[in-house]
């Protein structure tokens, strides 16, 4: 049966444990500039509803390494964009290519992409969730701290796709899990049951409390792709909802700061904080490379 990487809750412990090994050991290959052609031959399709610096260079240039092609298709500028079902265009996908990765607004799209395609499919992003980021982030905590199971981190703001994803990610890896949102904009609420079931999860506007002694940090833009109509009004009410020195204050001497970029410094994240945090930041985009040859090359070979 083929395989798809739509939402994290699907997958194992163990298959996600596998994954970061298999990312690692990519990543040491990459780094001593020893070939991989995993995917030789193979072509990834690449459809983006949605704007993307990371995402997409990083799979273009992942597949690359590979061996492999990557397809940029602006969902703009397909059949689909002027009403081509996404069931005729996944059976169309499917005659030419070996995968297709999705960044779409409704997580329904990328499911259907999968229901109807007979090759695997990858979530790059939906309203919903965000995991082949939270690889690439889980990826950089246990690169820096050494180990996953019992680190705290402590999520700052939204409770969005990047949220939910780091919710179901750290807490199936044995980490515990602190988010503070301002009321009305907690995570997703299947998400937080099955949190506060299966993990070490807590969720409240306290930040200060919620920070206490975390391990990470972790911070992501007030208003997501799609919602910069409520930009303006986003910003009054996340406005004590960043990451500044008061919060590293409370968190561990030795915590690290992350962010998935885009950044808007002076709103989420001081500029402080991110120029002192820099190296694990841009560490975490460069992991979204390693971590998804890892995905790719699980589904794909
Ligand atoms: N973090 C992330 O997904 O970045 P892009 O939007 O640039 O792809
Ligand atoms: N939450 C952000 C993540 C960007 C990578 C968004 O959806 O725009």
């Amino acid at each position: 049966m083929k395989k798809d990487f739509l939402l994290l809750r699907h997958h194992s412990t163990e298959e996600l444990t596998a994954l970061l090994d298999l990312a690692a050991e990519l990543k040491a290959k990459t780094k001593a500039g020893q070939p991989h052609p995993l995917l030789a031959g193979k072509t990834l399709a690449m459809i983006f509803e949605k704007s993307s610096t990371r995402t997409r260079i990083s799979f273009e240039v992942g597949m690359h390494q590979l061996g492999g092609k990557a397809l940029y298709l602006n969902s703009g500028d397909l059949q689909m964009g002027r009403g081509e079902s996404i069931a005729d265009t996944a059976r169309v996908l499917s005659r030419y290519v070996d995968g297709i990765m999705a960044r779409v607004y409704a997580q329904s799209t990328v499911d259907d992409l999968a229901k109807w395609a007979d090759i695997p499919v990858i979530n790059g992003l939906s309203d919903l969730a965000h995991p082949c980021q939270i690889m690439a982030d889980l990826l950089t905590i246990r690169e820096h701290k050494g180990s996953l199971a019992g680190k705290t981190l402590c999520y700052v703001g939204d409770g969005n796709n990047v949220a939910n994803s780091l919710i179901w990610g750290c807490i199936k890896l044995g980490m515990r899990v602190r988010m503070a949102c301002p009321t009305g904009y907690d995570p997703d609420e299947t998400t937080m049951a099955w949190a506060y079931e299966n993990g070490d999860f807590a969720c409240s506007p306290d930040m200060l409390a919620m920070a206490s002694g975390a391990d990470v940090l972790y911070t992501d833009v007030w208003a997501s792709m799609g919602q910069e109509e409520e930009q303006a009004a986003r910003e009054a009410i996340f406005a004590g909802f960043q990451i500044n020195q008061a919060v590293v204050n409370a968190a561990a001497r030795d915590c690290i700061v992350m962010h998935d970029l885009p950044a808007k410094k002076g709103q989420e994240i001081s500029e402080e904080v991110f120029e002192a945090h820099a190296n694990v930041i841009f560490d975490q985009a460069e992991n979204r490379l390693h971590a998804q040859k890892a995905i790719l090359v699980h589904l794909m070979q």
